[in-house]
């Protein structure tokens, strides 16, 4: 149990929580700005002003270097970096995956944390690349288990301590690193080794992995997604759990000189207009940023400002309960992000565990919305739903309605459900008139169920003439199909 981890609200597996370090309370979910100790173009003392409640830096690259190394013992890291809000640092594995050798060992690194005061350590996890051969995935979460207990032993107080799950791309694997890191009672849970998943665009991939992870966690543990930085992917992973970010992203595509969005990526030199009002982009043409001296700072300004808004878009989703909504338009910007969104819903049992019950209005954006969790809560309700005597499933209320003992309203993707629903969440839903086929087709399928499990009643559904499905049929087989001409 994570007792410096409180969650204020809940929507999908995403929360708006609060984690207390030695330097202050930080409000979840949020992004941390990579400071490289060695290079700042915008110096961590301004990261407030773009909305930045804490930092991470790298311990390893403090470490490496005397002149660092010393300031750091003697006047500690916030002094270093002059911010004095929580600064967590990474260990030295990124080095380690890249370049596959460290001059450091587990101990020294995380010694070296606690003396600079850290406020989140982190201790010389392997981040296992994705698609490696399960012997090397498991050998190498043995020794990353081995040195986070270590690490546990080492940190009593003072110091929060992360303990990343790795796993590569076996969701058992992740799943059972999470229960067993759990045990040992990490403050932060970062997952880890998906940069490579995000800079290929593997975004299924992603969300299999945070999913199995989660799984293994208590559902209160504050999660970290390690080196994701792009906005456009946080609504999908805040929907999915995950409370820390980091992004070295927004330095390094402003070297590249490309613009980020929370839709998707520029390069500076194919803008012909700013569509964005902060800051920078309210005192450049696209033409001046693309000519200008300070190109790279000025991108890596306008990078942050847009990061810390999409941030604050999530923020305020959760709070008005429509986080998948949002999650469903940000994941209409690449077909690649399509499938995390689908991915995701193939997780709808785990997702409605995590759902509250009751929320803002559900809007249907698109026929992956039959998917959702919400959708999938009703399916597997349709038990509690005794029919007796007759009853009539329409649309919208018709002149016989008088006649039935029951009255039904079809509404996809739900289907039939008793018409004194139709004010509460998630009956209440706004839905196009004219329905996509796959969310036509969970209605249909729910309705027929519905039908089943009450035998001894007798069913009216009234068919609006445009709706064609090729499960009118079945439903033809066990109820009283009318078309609704004449009948409205
Ligand atoms: N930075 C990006 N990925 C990782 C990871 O898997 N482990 C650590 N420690 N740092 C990272
Ligand atoms: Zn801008």
């Amino acid at each position: 149990m994570s007792s410096n981890f409180e969650i204020i609200q809940k929507d999908a597996a995403g929360r708006i929580g609060r984690l207390t370090t030695p330097h202050g309370v930080v409000e979840t979910p949020t992004i941390m700005p990579v400071i490289n100790p060695n290079i700042q173009t915008i110096k961590p003392s301004e990261m407030r002003d773009f909305g930045a409640e804490i930092l991470i830096t790298n311990s390893y690259i403090i470490y490496r270097k005397d002149e660092l190394r010393e300031k750091a013992l003697k006047d500690g890291l916030h002094s270093l970096l002059d911010f004095d809000g929580p600064i967590m640092t990474d260990s030295g594995s990124f080095q380690l995956s890249v370049y596959g050798e460290v001059e450091v060992t587990n101990e020294q690194i995380i010694d070296f944390q606690q003396k600079i005061g850290t406020d989140i350590g982190v201790p010389l996890d392997i981040p296992t690349p994705p698609d490696v051969p399960r012997s090397r995935a498991e050998s190498e979460l043995e020794t990353t288990i081995e040195r986070l207990a270590q690490a546990r032993e080492l940190v009593k107080d003072g110091m929060l301590l992360a303990g990343p799950v790795q796993g590569s791309t076996y969701p058992d694997l992740r799943e059972r690193c999470a229960r067993e890191l759990s045990e040992l009672n990490f403050d932060v849970y970062p997952f880890g080794a998906v940069v490579p998943m995000m800079e290929s665009y593997r975004y299924a991939d992603l969300v299999d992995a945070i999913v199995s992870a989660k799984k293994g966690l208590d559902p209160t543990a504050p999660v970290h997604l390690f080196g994701a930085g792009h906005p456009m992917m946080f609504a999908l992973a805040v929907a999915l759990g995950c409370d820390l970010f980091d992004s070295a992203a927004y330095a390094l595509y402003a070297k590249d000189g490309r613009y980020m969005t929370s839709h998707g990526t520029y390069h500076i030199e194919n803008l012909h207009y700013l569509p964005c009002s902060c800051p920078v982009c309210v005192k450049h043409t696209a033409d001046e940023l693309n000519n200008a001296e300070d190109r790279v700072e000025l991108l890596a300004r306008h990078n942050l400002y847009v990061t810390f808004e999409e941030m604050r878009l999530v923020k305020q989703s959760i709070k008005e309960g429509n986080l998948l909504e949002l999650v469903e338009l940000r994941c209409r910007a690449h077909p690649r992000l399509l499938e995390g969104l689908k991915q995701a819903y193939k997780h709808s049992d785990w997702l409605e565990q995590c759902d509250p019950a009751s929320k803002s209005t559900f809007f249907y954006c698109g026929p992956e919305s039959a998917d959702r969790p919400e959708v999938l809560r009703f399916s597997n309700r349709l038990e509690r739903l005794t029919i007796k005597g007759t009853a009539i499933i329409r649309t919208n209320p018709t002149k016989r309605d008088s006649e039935y003992d029951n009255l039904l309203t079809f509404k996809p993707p739900f289907g039939a459900y008793p018409v004194e629903l139709g004010e509460v969440y998630p009956f209440n839903a706004e839905v196009v008139a004219t329905p996509d086929h796959e969310v036509l087709g969970r209605a249909l399928e729910n309705t027929i169920r519905l039908i089943e499990l009450n035998p001894d009643a007798e069913f009216t559904f009234i068919r609006k003439g445009e709706l064609e499905h090729p499960l009118f049929d079945k439903l033809a087989g066990i109820a009283n199909v009318v078309d609704n001409r004449g009948q409205e």
